[in-house]
């Protein structure tokens, strides 16, 4: 990092208030607020193409950067901007002259340290979810975005659904259904097996492994598609509970009002149905214990029944989030709409409609105020870290007999409940629970306001990584 010129400014000019309150004042004051935002792009072979064509189309906005580890991903993206810088580095791109801001849809191993090089060299951000691979480095960002006084969004969209689910939410949060009993997030995405290999594959000579490794340990490949899958293993991705699901644990956690991490956890689960190169489970239940109320996560990645292409509902949600409450519930079935029931079923309610995600982030970037973004970087981390925790409790499981996980949670009827939906689900798959067995994850403690675990050191472990020189993230931002 010694070549970013604005860190080691930053850095070496022994930095008075004034000196940071400048940089933190930033473009829009040296450039002017209605002047055009030059952006830079990182990792665009699936969603950073998204990226791409959603802030290309924001009046004021200019991509004037590109960078992927991958020379054909970056040719291709190449192509479609017409006078782009090209980086495979992103340590050479944030030198740039040419980058104000900077949206990032890496792996999820790259983005807390991406996130906050970009900060440090004097950029806003707009982060993919998870915001992070672990929790630690999520508070990392946090402080770096207050420290330097960017604007930095999560890349939650559901968050900007205004008329839709954050309306919803305040309706819930105004007590119009009573108490809330229970708030569940649902992941039921169908994940079909990743295949499996004999021994290391060949890296693509396109792609340069040490970069796209980065902080993650540099191991052979082990599965047959380098890209995209990376998400099925540890060592760079969080399974569904930290892909799709982050998005329904974000709204799970905003309708219960909370912005700390639940003082408890346990996660049961396991991947099943095929043997596969993936690590992650593919069939998840994680409860965080509130006080104001249990937040139940359910991921299910096989489908019905076996041989079926439908998925599970539940209350209509596949892909939602449905709120218990004491005299009806909701179900939020989109990343921009809400349902409102009475307790007999009957729908009372509806709420719909959201606003362009990229466009808040801009109008923030313009605007320089944090409160303006709709995702900012602190709901990220803190519902990132709602998975990261619900992760670490089944890694650190056993596998049990199903009739020993029925006695351990015999005692929470919302739990027993929905471990009994999870194995009629494994039934109707020909999962057989007692064959394959079940992993039941360790009941973690946590204390919420250091967020570090009590009293289990290889939890705590779990929490952070060993980071790979020179891709580390640095203790103190
Ligand atoms: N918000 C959403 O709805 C949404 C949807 C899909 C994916 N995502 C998120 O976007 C991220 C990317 O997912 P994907 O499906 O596009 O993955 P992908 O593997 O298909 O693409 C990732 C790209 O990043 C590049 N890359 C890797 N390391 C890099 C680095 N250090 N610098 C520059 N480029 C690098 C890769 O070469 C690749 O082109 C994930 O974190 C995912 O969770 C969000």
């Amino acid at each position: 990092m010694k070549t970013i010129t604005r860190r080691n400014f930053i850095k070496s000019a022994a930095i008075s208030a004034a000196t940071i309150s400048w940089t933190a004042r930033s473009w829009s004051q040296v450039a002017g607020a209605n002047e055009t935002i030059r952006i830079a792009v990182v990792g665009f072979k699936g969603r950073g193409g998204d990226h791409i064509s959603g802030l290309k189309k924001i009046a004021g906005v200019r991509i004037t950067a590109l960078c992927d580890v991958d020379k054909e991903v970056l040719e291709a993206g190449k192509q479609k901007i017409q006078d782009v810088e090209t980086y495979t580095d992103i340590r050479k791109m944030l030198e740039s002259k040419n980058v104000d801001a900077v949206s990032i849809a890496t792996p999820n191993h790259w983005h807390a340290l991406g996130a906050i090089w970009a900060i440090q060299a004097g950029k806003d951000v707009y982060l993919e979810k998870p915001v992070s691979h672990n929790v630690w480095e999520g508070r990392k960002i946090v402080e770096a975005a207050k420290k330097y006084n960017k604007i930095v969004q999560t890349g939650t969209q559901s968050r900007s659904s205004l008329t839709g689910i954050k309306a919803a939410v305040e309706f819930v949060r105004k007590g119009n259904l009573g108490k809330i009993l229970v708030s569940r997030g649902l992941c039921y995405k169908r994940r079909d097996s990743i295949g499996k290999v004999d021994g290391p594959q060949p890296i693509p000579s396109s792609i340069d492994y040490d970069l796209w490794c980065g902080p993650a340990q540099k191991l052979p490949l082990m599965r047959k598609r380098l890209h995209y899958d990376w998400h099925w293993v540890w060592n760079t991705g969080n399974g569904d509970l930290g892909n799709q699901g982050i998005h329904e644990m974000d709204v799970a956690r905003w309708f219960l009002g909370v912005m700390e991490l639940s003082p408890r956890v346990l996660s049961i689960g396991g991947r099943l149905g095929y043997i596969d190169d993936g690590e992650t489970p593919n069939t998840l239940i994680v409860y965080h214990d509130y006080p104001e109320a249990p937040l139940i996560f359910e991921v299910r990645g096989l489908p019905e029944k076996k041989g079926s292409k439908n998925m599970d509902k539940y209350k209509g949600a596949q892909i939602g989030i449905v709120i218990d409450c004491e005299n009806g519930y909701i179900t939020v079935p989109s990343y921009s709409s809400a349902i409102v029931y009475d307790k007999d079923g009957k729908v009372i309610k509806e709420f719909k409609g959201a606003e362009d995600h990229y466009v808040n982030w801009i109008k923030a970037v313009r605007s320089r105020k944090v409160e303006d973004l709709n995702a900012n970087i602190l709901e990220g981390h803190l519902s990132s870290a709602l998975c990261h925790t619900g992760n670490i409790s089944y890694m650190l499981g056993k596998k049990k007999d199903p009739n020993e996980i029925r006695e351990e949670i015999k005692s929470d009827s919302l739990l027993n409940e929905t471990f009994g939906r999870m194995a009629e689900h494994l039934a109707k798959n020909e999962v057989d629970i007692k064959i394959d067995k079940l992993i039941l994850g360790i009941p973690l403690k946590m204390n919420p306001k250091s967020e570090k675990f009590i009293g289990n050191n290889e939890a705590s472990a779990l929490l952070t990584r060993n980071y790979r020189d020179p891709f580390i993230v640095p203790e103190k931002v």
